[in-house]
């Protein structure tokens, strides 16, 4: 299938690659063109595991490639794939405007009938408000089917070609079947509905695991004053099969472009019906609070903060990413500095983009675990980095000047710690 892609954020990128890699003939734009240049270099402006291998073999087998020109990628493509972001306004409800515009563009270029694949996240509805407003500018037919996206920031690539399940809302079967065709060769568990409940999967499904994430967090928070352990409170759950292991790993809380947002944003859609989502609220304001947990350890140990140097390890909202939207690393470095302390921070890839977001005279910038942690009084762990994992916990001890170390992901073991002569401090554990 020849396919234009329109968007070349982590779902547009990823999406469009991996079908150019199933032998489709793919076209990515963007608006942005130094970005459409940077990508038709082979670079890709992403920290994204296996994503650069992937977009450079297939524009080699001239399969996959990159422009600003969406008039001549839709006139040239069968079906079209948006995936344009849609960010949050200070409501919390998603700004449609980048989508709207985009359909505005897709409808005026238009030179056949064309499937239009929406991948972008948004609110019930909207797919059929976009479907009137293509209908108003196209002269020619076109159909409009969602095609919710779950693919994970750190393992796009992957959970891209082995998904659990493809979600398509369509208005007519025939629409749903091209899409299914498209998506059969990555699994045969493709679900067809329709169009709303296509658009209200994707947020419920990120409402639920937002919402096991900070069910896990308070159960830790009450662990930690019983004197039970959560890691294996949430095992010991998990293998019961209506629960599952996954999403119980409790730490300081969801972070990156995702949960935040569409959480807000499935609130606000509940809202705009008179319907006052109570459970989803408490899911965010625990969410927001586990943030801090680290910090308050942090002053039950040393009382205030101020002049105290702490090494916070890991800016990225997870593993394996350079994003740092709404990373919760972001709260806790701000609330540290704003008790005095000096920071001394470090990340594997997503210190630039962290320090482009904020930067203050008491944070030194660090190249490894090592040095952030030079003549600090304490390590605060944020990002379950492998590579944290692996610091020599010997070396680690003699060059700080306090031996204390918080671990806000559970990454380390208490016997392995103490065993080091730390005094250590994690997320619903005992010490
Ligand atoms: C999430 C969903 O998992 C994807 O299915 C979805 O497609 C995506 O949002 C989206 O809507 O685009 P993502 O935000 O990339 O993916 O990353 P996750 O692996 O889900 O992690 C989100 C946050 O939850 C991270 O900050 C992570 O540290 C935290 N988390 C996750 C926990 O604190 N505990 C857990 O057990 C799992």
């Amino acid at each position: 299938m020849r396919i234009a892609v329109i968007g070349t954020g982590y779902v547009g990128l990823v999406s469009g690659a991996c079908f150019s890699e199933l032998h489709n003939e793919v076209i990515c734009v963007d608006k942005d063109a130094s970005k459409i240049s940077v990508l038709s270099r082979g670079e890709i402006p992403i920290y994204e595991p296996g994503l650069q291998e992937l977009v450079i073999r297939n524009m080699e087998a001239g399969r996959l490639a990159f422009t600003s020109d969406l008039q001549s990628a839709v006139r040239q493509s069968e079906a079209v794939i948006l995936a344009v972001g849609t960010p949050s306004l200070p409501s919390g409800e998603a700004n449609l405007e980048i989508i709207e515009q985009a359909a505005r563009e897709i409808a005026a270029a238009m030179n056949g009938y064309k499937l239009i694949m929406v991948k972008s996240t948004v609110p019930v509805g909207t797919n059929h408000r976009l479907q009137a407003l293509v209908a108003s500018i196209a002269k020619f037919p076109f159909e409009i089917v969602s095609v919710p996206e779950f693919l994970r920031e750190g393992s796009a690539v992957g959970d891209t070609f082995h998904p659990d399940r493809i979600v398509i809302g369509a208005d007519r079967s025939e629409a749903a079947e091209i899409a299914a065709a498209l998506h059969r060769s990555l699994t045969d568990r493709i679900f067809v509905t329709d169009i709303r409940s296509a658009e209200m999967i994707k947020y419920a499904s990120n409402a639920f695991l937002a919402t096991k994430i900070s069910f896990i967090n308070e159960i830790a928070n009450i662990c930690e004053k019983v004197g039970a352990d959560v890691t294996k409170v949430a095992e010991g759950m998990g293998y019961d099969r209506r629960i599952g292991h996954s999403f119980l790993r409790a730490g300081i809380g969801y972070g990156g472009s995702c949960f935040p947002k569409d959480t807000q944003a499935l609130i606000q859609i509940a809202g705009n019906v008179d319907y006052e989502f109570k459970l989803l609220k408490s899911v965010v304001d625990v969410n927001r609070d586990q943030r801090f947990s680290v910090v308050h350890k942090l002053r039950r140990i040393f009382g205030e903060l101020e002049g105290r140097t702490i090494a916070v390890w890991g800016l990225a909202f997870k593993p394996n990413t350079d994003d740092v939207r709404d990373t919760p690393a972001l709260d806790i470095v701000q609330a540290l500095v704003g008790l005095g302390a000096n920071v001394r921070a470090c990340d594997p890839v997503a210190l630039p983009n962290f320090r482009n977001g904020f930067d203050h005279e008491r944070i030194a910038w660090c190249e490894d675990a090592l040095e952030a942690a030079d003549g600090a009084d304490a390590v605060c762990l944020l990002t379950e980095w492998p590579a944290f994992a692996d610091v020599d916990l010997q070396q680690l001890r003699q060059r700080m000047s306090r031996p204390v170390l918080i671990d806000g992901r559970n990454l380390f073991s208490a016997e392995q710690l103490e065993h080091a002569g730390f005094i250590y401090s994690s997320i619903g554990r005992p010490a």
